[in-house]
C-alpha cells in the first residue's frame, strides 16, 4: 500500500470553528487527515512532504516497527525532524497485527491537527460477525489560537497549554458548541443492520467518555487487538487508544446524537465549563429526513465529568479475545521493573520568562525525561555516537528530589520485561491525574489493574489467561497497572504519557533493546533519513 501526507503550504488550510476563521497546519488540507487503510501483512509506503513552517515527524501510533525502528516518527528518539520543505518516505511493514490504529505527528502540539486513522483490514476475516459498514470516529480537540503560540506560552509560564476551546468528532465540535451546526459530522444508517464504530481519542489533553443516544455496542477490539465481546451502553477512551465497538441500527427510526466529553478524576483545578467538554455528531435513519435545529435529535446521558467508577469498569472489564496462532503470555519474567510518575511544582526555569511562582515538572522515577536536541537517541545507539543520553534510568523507590535527564533503561534482546506503572502524586496542589501511558514498538498484556499503591501479593491475581492486550493504558489517579511484553525488537522505544502537556514536562523514559543475534538486527537507516541540525 502507498499513501501521500502533504501538510498544507504555509499560510495553512482556513477553517471556520466556533464561530471563528482559523488557519490550521494539516494534512492533505483535510481535519481529520487522510485514512490510511492497508491489508494485515502489506508493506507501507508513505511519502511525507512538510510544506509548513515547523519541524514536523509522524508516528504511526501502535505499529510494531518490527526492524524498522527509523520510521517510527517519534521526534529525537527514533529520528530528528522532517525540516520544513523537506521530505521523508516511511517504509514499514504491517505484519502480525489488523483492527485500528492511528498516525499522528509527534512534534510539539501539532498532533492537535495532523492526525488520521490508519486501519489495518484482516486477511481473513474479523472474529465476529461481518459489520454491514464501518464507521470511523475520530474525537479530537480544537483551540481557536495556533496550537504553536498555545504551546509555547505554555512553556513560557511553565504551566502547559491552556484548555482546548473544544472537542471535536471527526472535525467538528457538532452543534451544541456555537456555530458548531455547518460542520457537524452526520452519518446514514439502516434499520436492522449492524456497523462497525472505529473509535479513535486522538484528543490531546483528555480522555474521552462516548454514549450514542437510544443504541448499546459490543466492543469487540481495543488498540487493534481483538476483545471478548463486551456489552456496553458508554465507551472510556484514553488518548492513544482506540475501540472498535460493534452498533446494531436498532432503535425507532430518527435522528440520535452521539457525544463525547472529557474524563477526568483530577480535582484540582475545578472542571471545566460543560459546553467545552461536549462534541457531539448525528446518526440518522435512512428514510428520516437530514437533521436540522428544527428537528432536534435525541442527546445521550453522558457520566459527570469526574465518574470515576464508570471509567475504571469499563477499562477494567475488558478481556482479551485469544485466538489460535496469538502471542502466548510469557510465563517469567527476565526484567521487572516499577515506573512511578506524577506532577509537581518545581521553581521556574531561567527561559520560562513569564513564570509566575513555579512550574510544572513532570517525571518516571524522579528522572524528567530530556529530549536530546543534535541527533535522535535512535541514530545514536545505531552510530555510537557518545554523550548523547545515559543508560541509568533509576528504579524505584527513587532519590526523593526530581532531576532531568535523558537517560533510558537497556534491555537484552527477546527479554519479557515486566513493568509495575505506578501513578503517584508528588504534589498535593497539583493533586493526582489520570495519565495514559503508551508504549511505542510493542504491544503489551495488561496483567492486572487497581487503585492505591501495588502490592506484589497483587501476582496472584494476574490474567495469564485472557488479559488484554495494548499499546497504551490509562492507569488512574492514585492507582496502578502492570504490563508484561517481549522485547523482541532492536531500536529506541519511547514510554510516556498521551497527555500532550506531559511530554514537555517530561513523563517520558525510554527501552533500549538491543540487537539481537543475526537476522535480528536493526539494518541501517533508510538513504533519506533527516538530517539532524
Ligand atoms: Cu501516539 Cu509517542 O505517541
Amino acid at each position: 500500500a502507498r499513501a501521500w501526507l502533504k501538510t498544507n503550504q504555509v499560510g495553512g488550510m482556513g477553517i471556520s470553528q466556533l464561530c471563528m476563521n482559523s488557519v490550521v497546519y494539516a494534512v492533505n488540507q483535510q481535519l481529520p487527515g487522510p485514512t490510511v487503510e492497508v491489508s494485515e501483512g502489506d508493506t507501507l509506503v508513505v511519502h511525507v512532504v512538510n510544506a509548513s513552517p515547523y519541524p514536523i515527524s509522524i508516528h504511526w501510533h501502535g505499529i510494531f516497527q518490527l526492524q524498522s525502528g527509523w520510521a517510527d516518527g517519534a521526534n529525537m528518539i527514533t529520528q530528528c525532524p522532517i525540516q520544513p520543505f523537506a521530505k521523508f518516505t516511511y517504509v514499514f511493514s504491517v505484519t502480525g497485527q489488523e483492527g485500528t490504529l492511528w498516525w499522528h505527528a509527534h512534534a510539539s502540539m501539532l498532533r492537535a491537527t495532523i492526525y488520521g486513522a490508519l486501519i489495518i483490514k484482516p486477511r481473513s476475516g474479523y472474529p465476529f460477525p461481518p459489520p454491514h459498514a464501518e464507521i470511523p470516529i475520530l474525537l479530537g480537540e480544537w483551540w481557536n489560537r495556533n496550537v504553536d503560540d498555545v504551546e509555547n506560552d505554555g512553556l513560557l509560564t511553565g504551566l502547559g497549554p491552556a484548555m482546548s476551546d473544544a472537542f471535536t468528532i471527526n472535525g467538528s465540535p457538532g452543534d451544541q458548541a456555537p456555530c458548531g451546526g455547518a460542520g457537524m459530522f452526520q452519518v446514514e444508517v439502516e434499520s436492522g443492520k449492524t456497523y462497525l464504530l472505529r473509535i479513535i481519542n486522538a484528543a490531546v489533553n483528555a480522555e474521552l467518555f462516548f454514549r450514542v443516544a437510544g443504541h448499546a455496542f459490543t466492543v469487540v477490539a481495543a488498540d487493534a487487538s481483538y476483545i471478548n465481546p463486551h456489552p456496553t451502553d458508554v465507551i472510556v477512551v484514553a488518548p492513544g487508544q482506540t475501540v472498535d465497538a460493534l452498533m446494531d441500527a436498532a432503535a425507532a427510526p430518527g435522528r440520535y446524537y452521539m457525544a463525547a466529553r472529557a474524563f477526568e478524576s483530577k480535582t484540582v483545578p475545578a472542571p471545566p465549563p460543560f459546553d467545552t467538554t461536549t462534541a457531539t455528531a448525528v446518526l440518522r435513519y435512512k428514510g428520516v429526513p437530514d437533521y436540522d435545529s428544527s428537528a432536534p435529535a435525541a442527546m445521550p446521558a453522558l457520566p459527570p465529568y469526574t465518574d470515576v467508577v464508570t471509567a475504571a469498569r469499563f477499562y477494567w472489564s475488558l478481556i482479551g479475545l485469544v485466538r489460535p496462532g496469538d502471542p502466548v503470555i510469557p510465563r517469567t519474567v527476565d526484567y521487572s521493573l516499577v515506573v512511578a510518575f506524577g506532577v509537581e511544582q518545581a521553581p521556574c526555569a531561567p527561559d520560562q520568562t513569564r513564570c509566575q511562582g513555579f512550574s510544572v515538572l513532570a517525571s518516571m522515577n524522579r528522572h524528567s525525561f530530556r529530549f536530546p536536541e543534535k541527533v535522535s537517541l535512535l541514530e545514536a545507539l545505531f552510530r555510537g555516537v557518545p554523550n548523547v543520553y545515559s543508560e541509568d534510568f533509576p528504579g524505584w523507590p527513587a532519590a526523593p528530589a526530581t532531576t532531568k535527564a535523558t537517560s533510558v533503561r537497556k534491555v537484552n534482546f527477546n527479554d519479557v520485561v515486566e513493568v509495575v506503572l505506578q501513578n503517584e502524586g508528588y504534589s498535593r496542589a497539583l493533586g493526582t491525574e489520570n495519565h495514559p501511558i503508551h508504549l511505542h514498538g510493542f504491544n503489551f498484556f495488561v496483567l492486572a489493574q487497581g487503585l492505591g499503591r501495588f502490592d506484589p501479593r497483587m501476582r496472584s491475581t494476574y490474567n495469564l489467561e485472557n488479559p488484554q492486550v495494548r499499546n497504551t493504558v490509562a492507569v488512574p489517579a492514585g492507582g496502578w497497572a502492570v504490563i508484561r511484553f517481549t522485547a523482541n525488537n532492536p531500536g529506541m522505544w519511547f514510554m510516556h504519557c498521551h497527555l500532550d502537556a506531559h511530554l514537555p514536562a517530561g513523563l517520558a523514559m525510554v527501552f533500549e533493546v538491543l540487537n539481537g543475534p543475526a537476522p535480528n538486527l536493526l539494518p541501517p537507516p533508510p538513504a533519506d533519513y533527516p538530517k539532524c541540525h
